[in-house]
């Protein structure tokens, strides 16, 4: 493992357009459930009846408690030694696009300010009237007015499935794909599109692909460097080395 972790960090350290992409295993070690893990949300819950706009067209309350209860429960969370590992990999690699599939804002709590939350952030609210965008941290319900236009209901700023992505968002990754060099991928089991497709569209173009995931059975990408073990471990150590090669 050592020798993959230098080789990374070589590789990082030399790549002149890198990408970097986070999922919901990064934060599974601040407490956080994933989503496809063991006790993932979608082994417990229907996603089809709680994260499409169909479902919050059918029943708002449902959906709002179930956006409640996560905020909740991330607010009892803290951000790992892989997200602040996550924001020194930025400080040593400035050219590091860095792009995230979580809602849970853990990469900004741990200081990585310039990170594209291509999913939206829990802890936005989006008037459905005016379309105005909220930091809003407390509970929410189908009746809580929207604070520019005052008309309900408000919905969470994340992207539903069969939703499309923030296009400012996807230009600048389009963007970045086009020449990009090396992708790190952080625990995602490389299952949503168009996510799933960026280790793929960097390797296509002959670029490097390296992944950190906990399930060896599952290798979703032709990875080049594959890291099996937890972020938290292992992203500290990638930075370790650079400074060493910095
Ligand atoms: N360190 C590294 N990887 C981990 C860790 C850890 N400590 N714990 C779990 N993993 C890996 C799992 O092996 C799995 O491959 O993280 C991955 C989590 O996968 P998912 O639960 O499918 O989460 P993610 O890939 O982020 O889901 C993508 O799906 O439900 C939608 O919008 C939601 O953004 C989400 C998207």
């Amino acid at each position: 493992m050592k020798d993959l972790i230098a080789t990374a960090a070589r590789i990082l350290h030399h790549a002149r357009h890198p990408i970097f992409l986070s999922g919901a295993g990064i934060s599974a070690e601040s407490g956080i459930p994933t989503f496809r893990g063991s006790e993932g949300l979608w082994k417990n819950y229907r996603a089809e009846e709680l994260a499409t706009p169909e479902a919050f067209a059918r029943d708002p309350h449902l959906v709002w408690q179930w956006y409640n209860w996560r905020k909740e429960r991330i607010a009892q969370c803290k951000p790992n030694p892989a997200h602040y590992a996550a924001a020194e990999l930025k400080k040593l690699l400035p050219e590091l696009l860095c792009v995230t599939q979580n809602v849970d804002g853990f990469h900004a709590l741990a200081g990585l300010s310039e990170v594209l939350e291509m999913h939206g952030n829990i802890y936005r609210t989006r008037c459905l009237s005016c379309k105005t965008v909220t930091e809003n941290r407390t509970e929410i319900t189908p009746t809580t007015p929207c604070p520019a236009c005052g008309k309900v209901p408000l919905r969470p700023d994340v992207v539903w499935f069969g939703e499309i992505l923030p296009r400012q968002v996807m230009d600048v990754i389009y963007a970045r794909l086009q020449i990009a060099d090396a992708i790190l991928v952080v625990g995602t089991s490389g299952t949503v599109y168009p996510a799933a497709g960026f280790a793929v569209e960097v390797r296509r173009r002959r670029g490097t692909v390296i992944e950190i995931n906990t399930d060896a059975a599952h290798r979703p990408y032709a990875d080049d460097i594959y890291l099996h073990g937890k972020a938290g471990e292992i992203l500290p150590a990638i930075v370790d080395e650079l400074r060493r090669l910095s």
